[in-house]
């Protein structure tokens, strides 16, 4: 305990928004300080594996290295995937927030999806402990995304938000400072770049890899049908003449492509609401449902929510900054968070 207080004195505690996209860091005082791409490039040697680069860095490799070099995204649907690789990417963004002093083990509060087991809770915290943590809290997402949102969480009244992030989408309502209804699927901005690649597949008969679908999704993709239709020039591969091609996509292929997975974030949507608390529902229907994460960014999803179950929605400011900056604010009340299970 002592030992403790002597190092926290040295020590800056740090607020990680592990993403399956992006990872952001924020520091006390100091808000976010670190926002980049969650992957991690390797060169595969013959006795170890040797990290080349990480972030933005090694997200321009992925789909471009040569045979040796592999560019991995160490979480997959918001849970660790790769175990070691995330244990390198965090130990790459602590030192670089604490530039490189190395003898600094900072107290970690981390964002995790909703749900997680227990045995998926103790790998984010042990990945975080071997990078250096001297201990690790952690915060739910959908409570992250309200926080971040500017929500009033804490009060005696009902907040829903709906956080889609590149592995998972979180639904939550809130109320008194806990998580009252809260659901955990994983559709989120992976899988609409997935039913990009296979619809351009299937409709075209182009490959095209997903960093190119995430292009056409965020470019031209919408959740409805758009006044004026958008188009884009796609360059891949032919399936059957094996030729390069260049094809024009547009807007509807994009939205025909993203049908089902959207379908399946309104069906989410639903069940939370179904079993919502009366009054807490009636909080909502007057203030609405927040949007946050980088999903929220779609073009019309707002409307689409709101046409599907006849409610007010708001996107909300700097969607892809919510997260980050609720597990930030958490940092204030770290003592209130949980602590991991041993
Ligand atoms: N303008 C946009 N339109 C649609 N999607 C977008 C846009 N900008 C970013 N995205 C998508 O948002 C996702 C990343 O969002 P975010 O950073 O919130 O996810 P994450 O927190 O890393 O993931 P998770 O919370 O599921 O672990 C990616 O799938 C990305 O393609
Ligand atoms: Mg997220």
């Amino acid at each position: 305990m002592f030992l403790s207080k002597i190092l926290g004195f040295f020590s800056n505690d740090l607020a990680i928004d592990l993403g399956t996209a992006n990872t952001l860091v924020s520091v006390k005082g100091k808000g976010i300080v670190i926002n980049e791409p969650s992957v991690v490039a390797i060169k595969a040697d013959k006795h170890k594996n040797r990290v080349l680069a990480v972030g933005k860095e090694a997200k321009d490799m992925i789909g471009k290295t040569p045979k040796d070099i592999i560019a991995i995204r160490p979480m997959k649907n918001g849970v660790i995937a790769d175990f070691d690789i995330t244990e390198e990417m965090i130990r790459y963004f602590i030192k670089k927030v604490h530039n490189r002093k190395s003898l600094i083990h900072p107290r970690i509060v981390i964002c995790v999806p909703y749900g997680l087991t227990q045995v998926e809770r103790k790998a984010v915290k042990e990945s975080a402990m071997s990078a250096g943590a001297r201990e690790v809290f952690l915060i739910e997402e959908p409570m992250a995304a309200a926080i971040g949102a500017g929500l009033p969480v804490k009060d005696p009244q009902g907040s829903m938000v709906i956080d889609i992030g590149g592995g998972t989408t979180e639904i939550g309502v809130i109320s008194l400072g806990g998580l009252v209804v809260s659901k955990s699927i994983r559709t989120a901005g992976d899988k609409f770049d997935k039913s990009i690649v296979d619809y351009i597949n299937k409709k075209y008969n182009l490959v095209i890899g997903e960093r190119t679908a995430e292009e056409i999704k965020i470019e031209i993709g919408t959740a409805i049908q758009l006044d004026k239709e958008l188009k884009m020039l796609v360059k891949g591969k032919n399936r059957i003449t094996g030729l390069l091609e260049t094809i024009t996509v547009t807007s509807e292929d994009v939205r025909e492509a993203l049908k089902e997975p959207i379908k399946e974030l309104g069906e989410a949507l639903k069940e939370v609401l179904e079993q919502t608390p009366p009054d807490l529902a009636g909080d909502i229907v007057e203030n609405g449902i927040v949007l946050t994460g980088g999903g929220a960014l779609l073009r019309g999803i707002d409307k689409y929510f709101s046409d599907l179950v006849s409610l007010p929605v708001f996107v909300a400011e700097e969607p892809l900054l919510a997260v980050a900056r609720g597990t930030g604010m958490a940092l204030d009340q770290i003592d209130l968070l949980s602590n991991v299970e041993e």
